[in-house]
């Protein structure tokens, strides 16, 4: 299946990256949020990447104009009607992905295919809130999603051949490169990652050292071209908690429990780069 247009639903930082490389890959986008300033937000911060690009010689001016006339942001699900696959990339939230997804649904004509950007939740148990789960799956992207190649394409034990290679192909067709992988809490790459990133903040939390100095550590020693501290700020604390709580859950391991000192941050409001603050002070 050709995927034209697509409706993205969430326009926070995935949301309005995967606007960006949708548009800019020449597709026409829908972006749904239920809070109109988080739309305008996104929007802008869309364009003023666009606008960045245009300096830094990666896009030509028309090119920038024509993404953003391909660009719609809108407050009513109605607007998905005539897509040809919707990615909700809304807070990690089980009971508000699967009243997203059911609305989203009843929106999108029967051959659309829907997706879910989620980090964490089970493809499975979103895929129950669907009456048509074979046209449901998981496509995770990587943040931030102009910068990153990785998609996991995951699969539901319902998803059809069809909608998995649709998947793979759309992936394909916006520059990235995906891995299939199985629907297990974490899928690979945050099973690997977060886990990481919160012992960084055990770490940080015993005094061990400095936070500049574990994220130096972590790039000096490992190679990692960002340290875990940083990097956790880029996530966002809230979904970096919130993946660990699922890892913990679903695996009944307790090496997978958050630090103390993550939930204290997400406790205080400090999430990281999106609020200005988190391990590190950024300017919003
Ligand atoms: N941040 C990351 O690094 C990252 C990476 C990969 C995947 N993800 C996943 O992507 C999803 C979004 O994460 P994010 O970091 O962009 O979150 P975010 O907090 O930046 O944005 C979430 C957006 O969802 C919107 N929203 C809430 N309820 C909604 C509803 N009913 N309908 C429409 N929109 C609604 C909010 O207004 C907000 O704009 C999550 O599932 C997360 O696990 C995040």
């Amino acid at each position: 299946m050709k995927i034209e247009t697509i409706g993205v639903v969430g326009a926070g930082t995935m949301g309005s990256g995967i606007a960006q490389i949708a548009t800019l890959a020449g597709l026409q986008v829908i972006l749904v949020d239920v809070s109109a300033p988080a739309l305008t937000k996104s929007v802008n911060s869309l364009s003023t990447r666009l606008d960045r690009m245009v300096h830094t010689d990666q896009l030509d001016r028309p090119s920038r104009e024509a993404a953003m006339q391909r660009l719609v942001a809108s407050t009513d699900y109605r607007s998905l009607e005539g897509v040809d696959l919707v990615i909700e990339a809304a807070t990690e939230r089980t009971d508000l992905k699967m009243t997203i997804l059911r609305d989203v649904e009843s929106a999108v004509a029967p051959h659309a295919i829907i997706a879910s950007n989620t980090s964490s939740i089970s493809i499975n148990s979103l895929a129950g809130a669907l009456e048509r789960p074979d046209r449901f799956l998981g496509i995770h992207f990587f943040n931030p999603v102009p910068v990153l190649a990785l998609v996991e394409v995951i699969p539901g034990l319902q998803s059809s051949t069809g909608t998995i290679e649709s998947a793979l192909q759309w992936a394909r067709q916006l520059g990235k490169s995906p891995i299939t992988v199985l629907d297990s809490p974490g899928f690979v790459v945050n099973r690997l990652l977060i886990p990481m990133l919160n012992e960084a903040f055990f770490v940080l939390a015993e005094g061990v050292t400095t936070a500049e100095e574990i994220d130096a550590g972590m790039r000096l020693g490992a190679s990692h071209t960002i340290g875990p501290l940083a990097l956790a700020d880029l996530i966002g604390l809230d979904v970096c908690l919130s993946i660990m709580d699922v890892l913990l859950k679903d695996l009944g391991d307790p090496k997978y429990r958050a630090c103390a000192l993550l939930r204290d941050f997400v406790a205080a409001g400090r999430l990281g780069r999106k609020t200005g603050m988190g391990v590190f002070q950024y300017r919003v």
